[in-house]
């Protein structure tokens, strides 16, 4: 194994004193935080509502994603959407974004296949979280998935044991200092991309409509 340099970060990237997530997302086009920039097409940011009050974190781009350069729209956000819609939640009313926000894949043949990206680029691009965060300012944060509650919650937290509960932000969750809203909130998911996967679908995505109920009570 060649020796493997941490990554720099996004957090020299981040533009201090912005005004407006366009502002940031503009910045983030140009991160080389770490070297996912490298072979993915373009920095997908976050978009939707800037007053939303509540704000949904998923892993990272996928390859619709990659080349729309928007997040959520391939097959795994249409399922989040329905999920969102089925929960009660105005969907015109959310903030979503990723924890990681080049899409990270390996060459198999003709196709972009899928990896996970790894605890050094979770922390490389959190800073472009923590900025999204310190402007939107949400009140709610969905955590979809294992790499969304590795970059929020800390590397202990279990989705599956702590999934559907409304939290106060947990005192375990690294750099709580980076997100001032003293009642934020964190609800914690299972990704859509596991609906899709699952054999047993309907009850995955029922499950995952259960959690998200939860927090459109808590916004209600
Ligand atoms: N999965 C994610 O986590 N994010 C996207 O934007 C798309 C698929
Ligand atoms: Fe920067 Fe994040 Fe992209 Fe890495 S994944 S280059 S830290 S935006």
């Amino acid at each position: 194994m060649p020796r493997t340099e941490a990554p720099i970060g996004a957090q020299q990237f981040v533009p201090s004193n912005a005004r407006e997530l366009d502002e940031f997302k503009a910045a983030a086009a140009h991160c080389t935080g770490c070297e996912l920039h490298r072979d993915a097409t373009q920095t997908v940011f976050g978009r939707g509502n800037a007053h939303a009050r509540v704000v949904f974190v998923g892993e990272q781009p996928g390859d619709v994603e990659d080349q729309k350069g928007l997040p959520f729209v391939g097959p795994a956000g249409r399922l989040l959407r329905d999920a969102v819609d089925d929960a009660g939640i105005d969907a015109s009313s959310v903030y979503i974004t990723n924890a990681v926000k080049h899409f990270r894949f390996e060459w198999r043949g003709q196709r972009r296949i899928h990896q996970s990206p790894g605890p050094a680029h979770i922390t490389a691009c959190h800073p472009w979280l923590v900025a999204e965060f310190a402007l939107l300012r949400p009140e709610l944060v969905v955590v979809l998935g294992a790499t969304a509650a590795k970059s929020l919650l800390g590397p202990s937290f279990r989705v599956t044991r702590s999934r559907g509960q409304l939290m106060p932000w947990p005192a375990s969750a690294q750099h709580p200092e980076d997100f001032p809203a003293a009642q934020l909130q964190a609800l914690a998911t299972i990704h859509p991309s596991a609906v899709l996967r699952a054999d047993d679908r309907d009850a995955a995505y029922a499950g995952l409509v259960d959690d998200l109920k939860v927090a459109a009570t808590a916004l209600a």
